[in-house]
């Protein structure tokens, strides 16, 4: 049977970075016909409650309803850190991540912290996400089947490190290629799962399990490939010690077959000028996480910058470097972020990243991030009002982005009011 969801819908046509606000497309009575887990129409409730008598009316009043929010970058195995106190990049990778990572040996372990990070996505609205694993090959399996039973689209990768990593987090160049291999040949493409072929970052991987690794991503294109990119000064420098012949850390992917289109690059924060223009030129993706960065005290991010110059830009959380769960606080993040840069990032912008723009990094706007016919029906449904601060400061709105920024900023798993995914709504 057909559902007709009713309220204000929000969605994007283009890219606001580039069109402004003719991206995006805002009805204050609308709808949204929802058959067969797929988006069959968009419009005026009117005209859609006349054309369509027969379906089943949710009515969500004054409500919004997007596309769900997309996550374009999280390690799920790090759900029970998350807000680990003190520490930056290697120090924290080393004091909180790897402990906590090693616990992934277990299978129930796995299990139970891949269901618990799924039910903490649909409260937050996040119908999607790229997610690292850990070494273990299980800890993939847990992944994908908590998905699965949510009905999510997600990606995932067993995480590839062969050195400087603890006794127990390691693999080598040939168990990291058979095991992602094995494991892409299980998940990739079944159902709404994408695998990702992913090593860690240049630090952990040797220069041999790089290019296992880039040479798996050449006999799998249709794979995306995720890592981290020039996150911390300091992790830049150790970098440059461990591959001395290497012009940046860039190359040190580019140098194993590990830069191309397909990739999302993690942070990219300290970027140099050839190093921007290679991941251009590549139409690389770049993956912006703005509560990781200032949790861990990393640096600011260039939205403004490397948008002009036509980067491919995805938002995530970065879970658990990052602080939250929540892409509306993501979002507000990347605008203290871009405050800070001298760019204040329009709502419209910000709401684009979180669903159409981490879409499109990781290449798959063709069936998610917005709401138009064919489109798979994950959707989030916005209470505008959800706490009395936000209600308060909502009350003299002109517009939706009037309307919609104080829930940006403010805003968290209270404001989601439900979460739809492959057109069915989820239980909370
Ligand atoms: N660089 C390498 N591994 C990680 C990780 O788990 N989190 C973050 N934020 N950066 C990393
Ligand atoms: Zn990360």
């Amino acid at each position: 049977m057909a559902d007709l969801i009713l309220g204000q819908v929000l969605t994007f046509t283009g890219d606001p970075f580039a069109e402004g606000l003719a991206a995006a497309r805002h009805l204050r009575h609308g709808a949204v016909l929802v058959e067969h887990g797929r988006i069959a129409a968009i419009g005026e409730s009117a005209v859609l409650r006349a054309t369509h008598p027969a379906a089943r009316v949710t009515d969500y009043g004054q409500h919004l309803i997007s596309a769900g929010f997309i996550d374009a970058h999280v390690h799920y195995p790090q759900t029970a850190i998350i807000a680990s106190w003190g520490k930056r990049l290697i120090d924290w990778l080393n004091s909180y991540t790897f402990p906590e990572e090693m616990r992934f040996a277990d299978p129930a372990y796995a299990g139970a912290v891949a269901e618990r990070y799924c039910e903490l996505t649909l409260a937050n609205g996040t119908t999607s996400f790229c997610s690292y694993a850990t070494i273990h090959p299980e800890s993939v399996d847990a992944i994908f089947t908590a998905a699965q039973a949510q009905g999510q689209r997600v990606w995932a990768g067993k995480t590839c490190m062969d050195r400087n990593a603890p006794e127990g987090l390691r693999d080598t160049a040939q168990t990291a290629y058979d095991d992602s291999k094995r494991l892409l040949a299980r998940w990739h493409g079944v159902g709404r799962l994408s695998y990702v072929i992913t090593p860690r970052f240049s630090p952990t991987s040797t220069p041999d399990q790089l290019a296992a690794l880039g040479a798996l991503w050449a006999e799998n294109p249709s794979c995306l490939m995720q890592t981290h990119l020039s996150e911390q000064t300091d992790e830049i420098d150790w970098v440059k010690s461990l591959f001395p012949a290497a012009r940046d850390y860039l190359d040190t992917y580019e140098a194993h077959g590990l830069l191309g289109k397909g990739g999302l690059y993690g942070h990219a924060i300290h970027l140099t000028e050839r190093e921007k223009a290679r991941l251009a030129e590549v139409d690389a993706s770049l993956i912006h996480c703005p509560t990781s960065n200032t949790f861990i005290g990393s640096g600011l991010f260039d939205m403004g910058g490397l948008k002009a110059a036509g980067h491919r830009i995805g938002l995530a959380t970065d879970t658990g470097g990052g602080s939250s769960f929540s892409m509306l606080r993501t979002m507000a993040a990347a605008y203290e972020v871009g405050q800070l840069r001298g760019r204040a990032l329009h709502p419209a912008e910000l709401w684009w990243l979180a669903t159409a723009g981490s879409a499109q990094a990781l290449h798959a706007a063709d069936c998610i991030g917005t709401i138009a016919p064919g489109m798979e029906a994950d959707l989030v449904v916005i209470d505008l009002a959800s706490t009395a601060a936000i209600e308060q400061a909502t009350r003299r709105a002109d517009d939706i982005w009037q309307a919609i920024f104080p829930t940006i900023m403010m805003g968290d798993d209270r404001a989601i009011h439900a979460t739809w995914v492959g057109g069915k709504p989820t239980a909370r």
